[in-house]
């Protein structure tokens, strides 16, 4: 049996369905991120696992026991929000042992679990300091810490770092990461940022229009997406899609014709595909290269944009001026310039086919 176990969780709001039959496995000490195009579901489904929110149907199990219609403060889960309220009028100390005077706790432990929480986040010199003399990543973990204290079964996190400044936010996920390593703590963690996901889960959640589109690992979600949507949705830039349709086979190969750019030969074997049948040739950014590699296919362009970022550069290319510019991903900062012509290399082991629905077509390379 999992640690939590979402069963056919279904969510209306009056006549909106917010979630749409969720079943989902957490395991203990795993940390879970949910990622997702906004209004997807995300906060929603997390506020159903804290109680903040009841689902219209299905269950929630946490550690053996049905918490679907327990009183959120009986649950036993902490939640920290995107934005953390603290009293402004206690001090760190009083902010953090808030939840446990009023569970009754002696004096002596709270002031044993506000104190290990407090080293654990680095707040020890602070404890006597108001919310206004901390900075926000502070006071994010003054927030946190609130809910350490609490020793709950699952810790819930919705875009906790989203209010934080680029560079706090990194040391935030680092810190956040290493306080997961120390406790091992269950957690369950909304994202909007691709880094936290990938850096972060043990496991990423997809969602779209309050269904979950996968469940993996981010290495299983980057490279074998089940369909168009997290192909897109997971890895940054995003991946490169060209629309067309499937025009049989040569000699093994798959055949892909698009409008602007004629018949391309993917060297891949690809049996589902019909002729004639819509197709998708996806690509990520990193994996165009332009000098000549492992087998694939070639696709002339013209470099309409250059990015250069110091430690890699973008490229927007052109292959036709029907197709949406594809993106080129290179390392460093030397590369073609504006106006000049590329053979873009797709390497047939990095190529993905997806249906007209947006569903992954299984390939295997030829050979
Ligand atoms: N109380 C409510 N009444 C009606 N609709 C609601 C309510 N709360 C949320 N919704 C709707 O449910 C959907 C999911 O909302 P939710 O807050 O879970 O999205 P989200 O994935 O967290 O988005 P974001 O990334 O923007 O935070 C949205 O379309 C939202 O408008
Ligand atoms: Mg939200």
């Amino acid at each position: 049996m999992a640690y939590l176990e979402l069963i056919q969780i279904e969510k209306h709001y009056d006549s909106f369905h917010a979630l749409k039959n969720i079943d989902l496995l957490v395991e203990k000490e795993e940390f879970v991120v949910f990622v997702g195009p906004s209004g997807c579901g995300k906060s929603t489904l997390l506020r159903s696992i804290c109680g903040l929110e009841t689902v219209t149907s299905g269950k929630i199990i946490l550690d053996g026991r049905d918490i679907t219609g327990i009183h959120p403060s009986k649950r036993n889960v902490a939640m920290v929000f995107q934005n953390y309220a603290l009293f402004p009028h206690l001090n760190v100390f009083d902010n953090i042992a808030f939840g446990l005077q009023l569970q009754g706790l002696s004096k002596a432990d709270v002031r044993r679990r506000v104190e290990r929480a407090a080293t654990l986040l680095h707040l020890e010199t602070m404890l006597d300091r108001k919310p206004k003399q901390l900075s926000g990543g502070q006071r994010q973990r003054v927030a946190i810490g609130r809910c350490i204290v609490k020793q709950p079964k699952l810790f819930l996190f919705d875009e906790p770092l989203s209010n934080l400044d680029a560079k706090l936010r990194v040391r935030m996920r680092v810190e956040l990461l290493n306080l997961h390593y120390e406790t091992r703590n269950t957690v369950v963690y909304v994202t909007h940022d691709q880094v936290e996901a990938m850096t972060m889960a043990d496991k990423i959640v997809v969602l779209q229009d309050g269904c979950i589109e996968q469940v993996g690992s981010p290495m299983d979600l980057y490279e074998r997406p089940v369909n168009k949507f997290v192909a897109g949705f997971i890895g940054s830039p995003q991946m490169n899609f060209l629309e067309g349709r499937g025009s049989g086979s040569a000699g093994g190969e798959t055949l892909f014709v698009s409008g602007g750019l004629g018949t391309l030969k993917l060297p891949l074997v690809a049996e589902a595909v019909k002729t004639d049948q819509a197709l998708t040739v996806g690509i990520r950014p990193e994996h165009v290269e332009l000098e000549p590699g492992p087998p694939g296919c070639t696709v002339k362009a013209v470099v309409n944009i250059v990015e250069n970022l110091g430690g890699e550069t973008y490229l927007h290319v052109e292959v036709a001026p029907e197709i949406p510019l594809i993106m080129v991903k290179l390392h460093g900062s030397r590369g073609p310039g504006r106006g000049e012509r590329v053979v873009l290399q797709l390497p047939a082991d990095k190529i993905y086919l997806f249906n007209a629905e947006g569903s992954a077509i299984p390939v295997r390379l030829l050979n």
